[in-house]
């Protein structure tokens, strides 16, 4: 089963880029992390169906169409999603590549919170997009400093990898694979 990932953080450094790591130790088969950090702004004179896409949005397109599930992780700006991922999902909205696609939704903060408002307005926009959100692969992770190791840039709290594990199963359970 193929897993694409996309970050929503650009910061090299990242929390939830460690996640992300993480959650893709944790899945068997192939994954890849998606860049969006090249996309160009979205506009919808370069969406049209006479238009050709940017290089970047026709890769990010191409890799979303051949992965059986997706996984986002991001964290939270000023109670919303990163613009970055934003500018993403729009890029994906009219060509159609998330369509009944599953996808997890995780999100991970220092505060106590996890993100929930990032991950609310995830998956509300996933599913605008009829994107298959997996509520049970979804997850909002609090006070996330002090449970990644900076050295391996990987989590290394034990109940949050356990965790982690079970969503990812859930994940590759609701997805069928394309080209089995
Ligand atoms: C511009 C900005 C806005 C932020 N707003 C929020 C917020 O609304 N909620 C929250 O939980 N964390 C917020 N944070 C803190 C981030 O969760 C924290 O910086 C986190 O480490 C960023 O994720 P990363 O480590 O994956 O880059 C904000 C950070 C920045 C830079």
């Amino acid at each position: 089963m193929r897993l694409l990932a996309l970050s929503g953080s650009l910061r090299a450094r990242s929390s939830n880029g460690a996640v992300l790591r993480s959650a893709l130790d944790l899945w068997d088969g192939p994954a890849t992390t998606a860049d969006i950090g090249a996309l160009p702004h979205f506009n919808p004179d370069l969406d049209g169906e006479d238009a050709t896409p940017p290089a970047p949005v026709a890769a990010l397109r191409t890799a979303v169409a051949a992965a059986d599930a997706l996984l986002i992780v991001s964290p939270e700006y000023a109670h919303g999603v990163p613009g970055v991922l934003k500018n993403a999902l729009d890029w994906l909205v009219s060509s159609g590549e998330c369509v009944e696609k599953p996808v997890g939704v995780i999100t991970a903060s220092p505060f106590p919170t996890g993100g929930d408002h990032a991950n609310a307005q995830l998956c509300e926009t996933l599913s605008m997009m009829t994107g298959a959100v997996v509520p049970a692969a979804c997850r909002e992770i609090p006070a996330i400093g002090p449970k990644i190791d900076p050295a391996t840039e990987r989590v290394t709290d034990g109940p949050t990898l356990t965790d982690l594990g079970v969503a990812m199963s859930h994940l590759a359970a609701a997805a069928t694979p394309l080209n089995p």
